[in-house]
């Protein structure tokens, strides 16, 4: 694991833009798993544009998503999917069916989805003030694949900032696993802001801790990237 700190969010965004354009360049068929929230919105801006200057093509990458509300679909505005066609997808060349979301209807069958396209090459992430990736929240199982959850109070609170009412926010989610994350090759964590030091202290311990989900990532060894600003970091030593 890499710890890599930066002074803000939008210059996470421009290298890990940066990394990911690289990569695709050798492999331009890379599957990517993709992340919603606040935190990750510099990294697409910056590779809207970094792509368009470079003239990279994105026609051949497949894109799986970590997680979506039960009950939301594609029309609504605080369904994942429509976050990511509005900020990322429409900005860029994807072929219509190339996007994939977990779902009650394929849940059972996400992993497969995944292990059949290839893998997931390189996965985005953010992270909860409660330590949650994805929709893992504390105490899921490291064995999870793809799965039905129910969200922690926490969680409900602190996603309403998006909605209209807390009454609005869907208590359920369908989120990929632990287990189903730790397999991509490469996983990217951005953790920006004060409200994240708390949680990025207790994953950067260096060991699994069950009430930390994000710390399951101490579990890999090579090819994680946690990226935090200043703020993030403020509880680290040295
Ligand atoms: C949601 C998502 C997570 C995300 C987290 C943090 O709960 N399911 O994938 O990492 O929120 O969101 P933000 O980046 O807005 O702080």
């Amino acid at each position: 694991m890499k710890v890599i700190i930066k002074k803000t969010k939008e210059e996470i965004g421009e290298e890990i833009a940066k990394e990911i354009l690289k990569d695709i360049k050798e492999n331009d068929h890379l599957i990517l798993g993709l992340a919603t929230g606040s935190t990750p919105l510099p990294l697409y801006k910056s590779l809207i544009t970094q792509s368009k200057e470079e003239e990279v093509s994105f026609k051949n990458i497949k894109t799986f998503n970590l997680d979506e509300y039960c009950g939301l679909d594609a029309t609504n505005d605080q369904s994942y999917r429509y976050f990511m066609n509005e900020n990322l997808f429409k900005y860029l060349d994807f072929e219509p069916n190339s996007h994939h979301f977990p779902s009650t209807e394929n849940c059972s069958k996400y992993d497969d989805l995944i292990e059949e396209a290839g893998g997931i090459d390189i996965q985005i992430l953010g992270i909860g003030e409660n330590g949650h990736i994805a929709f893992n929240e504390p105490n899921t199982s490291l064995d999870s694949k793809t799965h039905i959850t129910s969200l922690t109070q926490n969680t409900i609170k602190n996603n309403s900032r998006f909605f209209a009412n807390v009454e609005d926010v869907p208590t359920k989610a369908i989120t990929m696993g632990l287990s189903t994350i730790l397999k991509a090759r490469k996983i990217y964590l951005i953790a920006t802001g004060k409200n994240k030091a708390e949680a990025i202290k207790t994953m950067l311990e260096g060991k699994y801790i069950p009430s930390c989900p994000a710390s399951a990532l101490n579990l890999k060894e090579n090819d994680v990237y946690i990226y935090l600003d200043e703020d993030a970091a403020t509880l680290l030593k040295e």
